[in-house]
């Protein structure tokens, strides 16, 4: 039978058109993410000028990125979509380190370091002591494990948003465990900063009357063979960005102490043990 366009079952008409279709799992994606967003224009009853309104601000979001600036996934991040996805796919069992948001600033092969070095390399901040061990869910150290941190600088920015002023690697560094799983290092406390919020992103924020920040964090991406790659930060406690994280990257057990040290070189000390996912477990 011949289908053509009706307000009623729009959806339908439109799925029936992928029956060509030999990707099962793109048809699937693909006939929900129609369902879902004819299901959205009916259920707000979206006007002409709002359709164009959102063409724009998407055309705009595509147009600003570059090789340096992703504004897709920012757009995911607001939306919380990013830590969705990201709960979606890390069901870790009871006891393993929590996950959370990647986000842009990583930079792959940072430098390994010895352990105890400094990754402040600007002198700016007060400086902190990371220490802790990473271990499996029976809680025997992990020998071999890949400890790669990053973190933005006093001022809320990480190296490369200032390419020129701050030193190349500045806080970022590469640390591996030993046979007792042990990591330490020297960074600083870090400081609450904005997401880029001067394109379409930041000005869709400030529409909807939400601020950019994000609270206070040291990034982790842990790697160990056999191990399920652990993705996540360590959050300041006390920080006035915890419950309002423009990511809605914070998770309680993420939120870490941070010790003043009394008559150390160091002025904080933040311990925090990591567990990660055997490979075989999920
Ligand atoms: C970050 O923590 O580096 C970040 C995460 C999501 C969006 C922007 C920045
Ligand atoms: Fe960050």
């Amino acid at each position: 039978m011949i289908r053509y366009f009706t307000e009623d079952g729009s959806e339908d008409t439109v799925n029936a058109r992928m029956e060509g279709c030999t990707d099962p799992r793109l048809a699937e994606v693909m006939a929900s993410l129609v369902k879902h967003l004819h299901a959205f224009a009916k259920e707000i009853q979206l006007t002409q000028q709002e359709w164009e309104t959102g063409i724009d601000f998407l055309t705009r979001t595509g147009k600003i990125c570059s090789d340096e600036r992703q504004e897709v996934i920012l757009l995911s991040d607001v939306l919380g979509f990013s830590m969705l996805v990201d709960a979606i796919n890390n069901r870790h069992p009871a006891g393993a380190t929590e996950s959370t948001v990647f986000g842009p600033f990583h930079v792959a092969d940072a430098p390994i370091r010895s352990m105890g070095d400094s990754i402040s390399l600007d002198g700016k901040g007060e400086s902190c002591l990371y220490s802790g061990k990473v271990l499996d869910l029976h809680g025997e150290p992990i020998e071999g494990a890949c400890v790669d941190v990053w973190s933005d600088n006093a001022d809320g920015f990480y190296d490369v948003q200032q390419p020129g002023v701050q030193p190349k690697w500045n806080n970022r560094g590469r640390f591996l465990t030993g046979k007792d799983g042990a990591y330490h290092f020297v960074g600083i406390k870090p400081v609450s900063y904005p997401i880029p919020d001067d394109g379409p992103v930041g000005q869709m924020l400030e529409q909807l009357g939400r601020h950019p920040y994000r609270p206070a964090h040291m990034h982790y991406l842990i790697t160990a063979p056999g191990f399920h790659k652990l993705v996540t930060h360590t959050f300041v406690g006390g920080d006035a960005y915890l419950q309002s994280d423009a990511v809605f990257g914070v998770k309680s057990s993420l939120i870490a102490p941070f010790e003043p040290l009394q008559g150390a070189a160091t002025k904080w000390h933040s311990p925090f043990n990591f567990v990660l996912t055997p490979m075989d477990a999920r």
